[in-house]
């Protein structure tokens, strides 16, 4: 396998959350009780991703305090018998080795993945967004990894999206897939008029990229928002030769944004038998009283 480092960006300022991310980095809000950011590590590790490198900025350092020991803690569980949430805690440690960088300005996307330059030298990486999670039982990370050990190019996650929010998203112009579903990736287009958009398929937040997008990234500009936007150096790539996009088939959420991170949660506890059965049942009375 050629990818083993998995770059995290979670260096944002999570305005959409303000005021709760004031303070705390949104990638620490709770999905029912655990991190949002967790969920992200996890998926690393199933995909065998066991070198993760968080992407952070000033005020973000209790997102690698979550990943590392915490000794007195660990006396305190044990002193109580508290094994269960001892162990779930100094699991946590060993999810995957977790290395950390500063973006020391938030100058977007694209110049987040390039603080990771030193880090992921000449190998070929994934990147997942910190605020991005996936269903946990699609293998997309993984499907990723195999079309990039394949093809040895750039692989992007896409996912159907309606028309009418082709707006809010990358968009990708695709020909038709090969017989292991990896759809040749031609153009993207960052957020077209519904009208314009070359298709309904939007890039979501997971990337496997060779190391080249490096020196791509060093010489894209500032693009829209005056940032550098990984979807510019990804469009130079492509305008070279195809990219790949593999499409997701479950649920996604942009834990990001309110709505996704409300209906995240929804979804993560209904999940669970110590509160899925409870919860739907309290859902069923709340929205027969609120909307009735
Ligand atoms: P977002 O646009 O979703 O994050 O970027 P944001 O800027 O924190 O959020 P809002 O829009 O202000 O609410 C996607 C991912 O890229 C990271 C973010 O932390 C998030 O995980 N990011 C973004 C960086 O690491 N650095 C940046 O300069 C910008």
């Amino acid at each position: 396998m050629t990818v083993r480092k998995a770059v995290i960006p979670a260096a944002g300022y999570g305005t959409r959350f303000l005021p709760a991310t004031k303070a705390v980095p949104k990638e620490l809000l709770p999905i029912v009780d655990r991190p949002t950011i967790e969920y992200i590590v996890d998926e690393c590790a199933r995909a065998g991703l066991d070198d993760v490198l968080l992407v952070t900025s000033a005020g973000k350092s209790a997102i690698e305090d979550h990943f590392d020991r915490a000794l007195e803690l660990e006396a305190a569980l044990e002193a109580k018998g508290k094994d269960d949430l001892l162990s779930t805690v100094r699991d946590l440690a060993d999810l995957a080795r977790v290395h950390a960088v500063r973006q020391g300005e938030q100058l977007g996307l694209g110049h987040a993945v390039l603080q990771a330059r030193h880090h992921v030298g000449d190998e070929s990486f994934a990147v997942l967004l910190g605020d991005d999670i996936v269903d946990p039982d699609d293998d997309l990370l993984e499907r990723m990894i195999a079309a990039h050990d394949a093809t040895g190019r750039a692989v992007v996650a896409l996912m159907q999206v309606d028309e009418a929010d082709v707006d809010k998203y990358g968009i990708a112009s695709v020909g038709e897939p090969d017989d292991d579903g990896r759809l040749p990736v031609t153009g993207l287009v960052e957020k077209p008029d519904p009208a314009d958009a070359p298709s309904d398929l939007a890039v979501i937040g997971r990337y496997v990229l060779p190391s080249g997008i490096f020196d791509v990234l060093d010489r894209t500009g500032r693009g829209a928002g005056g940032e550098i936007q990984l979807t510019d150096a990804l469009e130079t790539l492509a305008a070279d030769e195809p990219i790949v996009g593999i499409q997701l088939d479950g649920i996604r959420h942009d834990a990001g944004d309110k709505f996704g991170f409300l209906a995240a949660t929804i979804d993560f506890a209904l999940r669970r038998d110590d509160l899925g059965p409870q919860l739907a049942d309290h859902l069923r009375d709340l929205v027969a009283t609120r909307l009735s």
